[in-house]
């Protein structure tokens, strides 16, 4: 029996405590999941600054920045210090540059105008029906409802760890077919995908290209079979696999404020949106930074 989005367990209260790591105040979260609360990302970060900070995304797979005031500009800025960015083609979602793309509930003459407006959605990883998926998605809160709309995150590099041999064993050297139907699909599987929607089969054992460690590389929104195995073991494996990764143990649900600027490692994590107020007014202006072919 597969958990939806809405069974996870509340958000802890406990905030944490704050250290300071190479000058760099933070507050880490468990199982991944790291604020950072001294940086204003309106100001171009030293050399030595931005490589603190990419340590510490690359050890907590996420973080976050508080209390920001970002400009389109600004939030490219840091973007494109992060790699090259990837162009939005679904061209009515792109924001005031190629790069951005808005996702939000805003409505104009009775229509949705941005991606994903509303509702709750299944756990995923970004751009994996894609030759090369995303290294990064950079989220900015511009506008959020009081309540929900958490987006939660699955640590994929535990979730593999916590394998038994056996089941490594078994996956080792295999591949997954990710497909994507964003108009049957774009929140929760879909039952049937079009033959069009774009797809790619990537291993199911990815090892992230700095820190070396394996991940899970699989989800239960785009994955759909194992390349190579009879459909029924196919399905049995994936389903085991899906239950394992969003195990709550592995998750950290973040509850946004505005002026956060979040950066989730796309490689080693998967995401879900909790459901919210369709009501209130949810607006996120987000980046994606290009990543490698997994491997
Ligand atoms: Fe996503």
């Amino acid at each position: 029996m597969s958990m939806q989005v809405a069974d996870f367990p509340a958000i802890p209260a406990d905030p944490g405590r704050a250290e300071t790591y190479r000058g760099l105040e933070l507050i880490r979260h468990d199982p991944c999941g790291v604020e950072i609360l001294n940086v204003d990302l309106t100001e171009p970060l030293s050399d030595d600054r931005f490589d603190a900070v990419m340590e510490v995304w690359h050890q907590g797979r996420v973080i976050v920045f508080r209390d920001q005031k970002l400009e389109p500009d600004d939030q490219l800025r840091f973007g494109r210090r992060v790699g090259e960015l990837s162009v939005i083609h679904t061209e009515k979602f792109a924001g005031e540059d190629p790069a951005i793309m808005y996702i939000s509930n805003v409505k104009e003459d009775g229509e949705f105008v941005h991606a994903l407006p509303v509702g709750e959605m299944m756990f995923h990883i970004d751009q994996c029906y894609k030759p090369t998926p995303a290294k990064a998605t950079i989220l900015y809160a511009m506008e959020i409802p009081a309540e929900g709309g958490n987006t939660l995150f699955a640590d994929a590099i535990a979730a593999y760890d916590a394998l038994d041999e056996d089941t490594k064993a078994r996956i080792e050297g295999l591949k997954a077919l990710n497909v994507y139907d964003y108009d049957a699909g774009a929140t929760h599987t879909a039952d049937q995908v079009s033959d069009d929607a774009p797809r790619y089969a990537h291993p199911i054992a990815r090892t992230h290209p700095v820190t070396g460690q394996k991940a899970l590389f699989i989800n239960r929104l785009m994955t759909r079979e194992i390349v190579g195995l009879p459909a029924d073991e196919s399905r049995a494996l994936l389903e085991k696999l899906f239950d394992h990764q969003e195990n709550p143990a592995f998750v950290y649900e973040h509850r946004w404020r505005l002026g956060d600027l979040l950066m989730w490692d796309n490689r080693c994590t998967l995401h879900a949106r909790r459901d919210f107020n369709p009501e209130e007014t949810r607006i996120m202006r987000r980046l994606t930074v290009l990543g490698e072919a997994p491997e």
